[in-house]
């Protein structure tokens, strides 16, 4: 192979911003990483890179504000992991880039899987010194269930890692997909010499600041003697080639494909191979694509508005306890004042006051296009998952809520709070924080999630939001499965005979509750004609 990535390629696909329709100008992704491999850091680097922020640590800062508004950040202050997902938005060489932010610890897998479902494209993030770790190899498997095309960066390449080489194997191999390198390290740690930039076809320095050109042949690199004088960077160049020889040429139609990943080495905290990303981002990764939804597909060019809710934020401020619902624009182009249909509750809703969020503000939305995620504030009448539309009957598709693996009942220590409790289960259910569920035999909440740490979000917020004190009781059951069938008489003899053990989620659908794999099972087998659900579309 004689060049990775042809620099004539990556402009053709260069976007003509002038000349581009607005939704061809976005570009909607989310950061994807193991928690610690430096998604936060790399956040707030490219924020910095494209002038959304003039002081690195600011992304942080905004984080604490918010902490000291909603006490139920404690939790996240105490663990040191981030729950709560947000968008910011910030624009370069007249494209608007909204990146998503997702909870990095698995608990809340739940909640990045849905805001999964509003990004076009993601960057992985992983450690130089770790390689690919659980929770980045179950992320990538949801991007890839959706074929959402991914930039690599390797991250922490002013440490000590592993091998670049071993690096990229080890991506190929556990991800199965094409890697191709385009800034590769000159060693690292104490030997890091800088980078070689195969996409401009230049140096990076050793600060991350763009170097001198060089030959855009990687085989050509030998003859460059000033290079081959450094023996770290010598070596490096060796490895490069000898990758190059066995990976296929850069291919962007490859890339939006979802089968082939553009990889950079870099320092996210060095602010390395960071405005390098942010270029490529801006090159390669697709415009809104089309979103699946119920009859057909929603293109990003058709001219009505048509948008989903895939994140619901309560509280923000808690003296006004106003939620904000983040919507995901698929298609038109979206007013201030315009009136949107919820498809689910049939009803219309005027969007008077949309937002947009920055870095650091938020500002009211006047206009916005496919790609774009306005917030709007609301008192509960939208929920994940919820479509909203200029009319047309139609509807977003493939935004789960997933089987609970753990099922608790609500113990509520003062009878006198029922209502409230049945106010903030409901508010909070709707917020996708938890499911719940009446049995059918009793009258005790029960809620299930999928991840501990939820449990403890849940009680802190009741407690600091709406005043009840809760607490969990453990039940005898493992897991939750919503039951459904094609023959009416099945599905009701069924919920007959397993009334105990049979609740309602909040729409009303039956969920059957089992106390181990083996019963789940049993009950399969038993009831043929019944299916069991492991996952339920919202909305
Ligand atoms: P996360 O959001 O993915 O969980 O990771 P975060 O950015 O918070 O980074 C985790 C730790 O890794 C932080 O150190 C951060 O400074 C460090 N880090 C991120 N990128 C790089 C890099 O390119 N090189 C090096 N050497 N370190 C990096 P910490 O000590 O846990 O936190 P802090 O006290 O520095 O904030």
């Amino acid at each position: 192979m004689t060049d990775t990535l042809d620099a004539t390629s990556a402009q053709a696909v260069r976007p003509a911003a002038g000349g581009l329709k607005p939704y061809e100008a976005r570009r909607t992704f989310a950061i994807i990483s193991h928690p610690d491999a430096g998604k936060t850091t790399l956040t707030e680097k490219l924020l910095f890179a494209s002038g959304a922020i003039r002081q690195a640590g600011q992304v942080r800062a905004r984080g604490e504000q918010r902490r000291t508004r909603s006490d139920w950040m404690e939790i996240e202050q105490k663990r040191g992991i981030s729950v709560s997902s947000s968008v910011m938005t910030f624009e370069r060489d007249g494209l608007t880039f909204n990146l998503l932010d997702t909870p990095g610890h698995s608990d809340f897998s739940e909640d990045t899987y849905r805001t999964l479902t509003a990004v076009d494209s993601a960057v992985m993030v992983v450690d130089a010194a770790k390689g690919i770790e659980s929770q980045t190899l179950k992320l990538f498997e949801v991007c890839r269930l959706r074929d959402i095309p991914i930039i690599t960066f390797v991250n922490k390449i002013d440490r000590e890692g592993r091998d670049p080489l071993e690096i990229l194997d080890e991506i190929a191999d556990t991800l199965a997909l094409d890697v191709v390198p385009v800034v590769w390290p000159l060693g690292m740690g104490v030997d890091f010499q800088g980078c070689v930039d195969l996409g401009q076809h230049r140096l990076i320095g050793k600060d991350g600041a763009p170097g001198r050109a060089i030959a855009g042949d990687i085989d050509a690199l030998s003859e460059d003697s000033e290079l081959m004088a450094n023996p770290y960077a010598a070596s490096a160049i060796e490895n490069l080639q000898l990758a190059s020889a066995a990976l296929p040429d850069f291919d962007v139609e490859a890339y939006r494909g979802g089968h082939m990943t553009p990889v950079f080495f870099g320092s996210a905290l060095k602010a390395i191979g960071v405005p390098e990303l942010l270029r490529a981002i801006g090159d390669w990764a697709p415009a809104p694509r089309p979103q699946p939804a119920d009859p057909e597909p929603i293109s990003a060019a058709s001219d009505d508005v048509t948008g989903f809710v895939f994140k619901v934020q309560a509280n923000m401020d808690k003296n006004h306890r106003d939620r904000i619902a983040f919507l995901r624009l698929c298609s038109g182009t979206f007013k201030r004042g315009m009136k949107l249909r919820n498809v689910r509750a049939g009803r219309d809703l005027a969007v008077s006051n949309p937002m947009f969020f920055f870095a650091q503000d938020r500002e009211t939305a006047d206009e916005a296009v496919a790609g774009d995620v306005i917030g709007i504030p609301n008192h509960g009448t939208l929920s994940v998952g919820d479509t909203l539309t200029e009319g047309k009957a139609v509807k977003v598709t493939g935004i789960p809520n997933f089987a609970p693996e753990i099922i608790r009942r609500v113990r509520l220590s003062d009878a006198m709070k029922a209502k409230q409790l049945a106010k903030a289960l409901n508010d909070l259910a709707e917020e996708g924080v938890t499911q719940v569920y009446r049995p059918m035999i009793g009258a005790d909440w029960i809620v299930g999630v999928v991840g501990p740490l939820q449990l403890d979000v849940l009680a802190t917020r009741v407690q600091n939001e709406y005043g009840v004190p809760i607490a969990f009781e453990s039940m005898n059951y493992d897991t939750a499965r919503w039951v459904a069938s094609d023959d009416a008489k099945a599905l009701k003899d069924f919920i007959a005979a397993n009334r105990s053990t049979m609740g309602q989620d909040r729409h009303g659908s039956p969920v059957f509750f089992a106390n181990s794999r083996w019963a789940l099972d049993r009950a399969a087998k038993n009831y043929p004609d019944i299916r069991f659900l492991a996952t339920r579309e919202m909305g």
